[in-house]
């Protein structure tokens, strides 16, 4: 496992038999228990804890019954797609290409193309454009003078490229949100 970082790691989930695209942030270390029943497209992020259900061991109570019983379900992720931390996707479910499944939410149904999703279950919060809209309006607003250096915006760079770059201007960043968001003295936090 050491010699792979989330880049490089889909060419492991590959040979488990999970199909994956090119351009991933995989931030996970396991598929699940079938991870050749899942897709996962191009230029997606899976983020940490995610959890990818492909069978229903609900048929447990039947198994006195009928020992072999089991039940599953694939999954697909589609091109360029956000799986926020700690997300739970079920069996059957595809996620439709540019969507954004939020932190913790449960997936028990498609995602529609372009859509952002959250909660247990996940519901449509909102469609991709409005989001994008909000997100740019505030990276205006939070990004620090000089930050990522001459790189320039609309430039393609690799998932991992960008990722070094965001290393490198690690402490220009931390310096700039610590001075935005600095709780002063005086407005106290009210912990006592
Ligand atoms: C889903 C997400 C993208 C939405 O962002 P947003 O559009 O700015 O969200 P808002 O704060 O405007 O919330 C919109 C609505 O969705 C709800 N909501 C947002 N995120 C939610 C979540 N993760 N779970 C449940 N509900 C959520 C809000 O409560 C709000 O509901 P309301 O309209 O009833 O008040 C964001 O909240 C999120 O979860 N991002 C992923 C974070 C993450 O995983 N980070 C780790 C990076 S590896």
């Amino acid at each position: 496992m050491n010699k792979y970082n989330d880049f490089t790691i889909a060419e492991y989930f590959r040979r488990q038999g999970v199909e994956i695209g090119e351009n991933n942030r995989i931030e996970i270390r396991s598929f699940g228990t079938e991870p050749y029943l899942i897709r996962v497209g191009n230029h997606c992020t899976i983020g940490p804890n995610v959890s990818f259900i492909t069978h229903d061991g609900g048929v447990w109570v039947f198994s006195e019954q009928i020992p072999s019983i089991q039940k599953f379900a694939p999954i697909k992720i589609m091109d360029n797609c956000f799986i926020g931390l700690g997300a739970m996707i079920l069996g059957g479910v595809t996620i439709g290409p540019n969507s954004i499944v939020g932190a913790g939410s449960v997936v028990t149904k498609d995602v529609p193309p372009n859509s952002v999703v959250a909660g247990n279950p996940a519901r449509v919060v909102s469609t991709i454009e409005e989001y994008r809209k909000k997100a740019v309006e505030m990276w205006e607003m939070q990004k620090p003078r000089g930050y990522f250096g001459s790189s320039q915006e609309g430039g393609k760079y690799s998932p991992e490229d960008i990722q070094k770059m965001k290393f490198k201007h690690l402490g220009v960043l931390e310096k700039h949100l610590k001075n935005l968001f600095r709780v002063r003295k005086s407005e106290g936090i009210g912990c006592g």
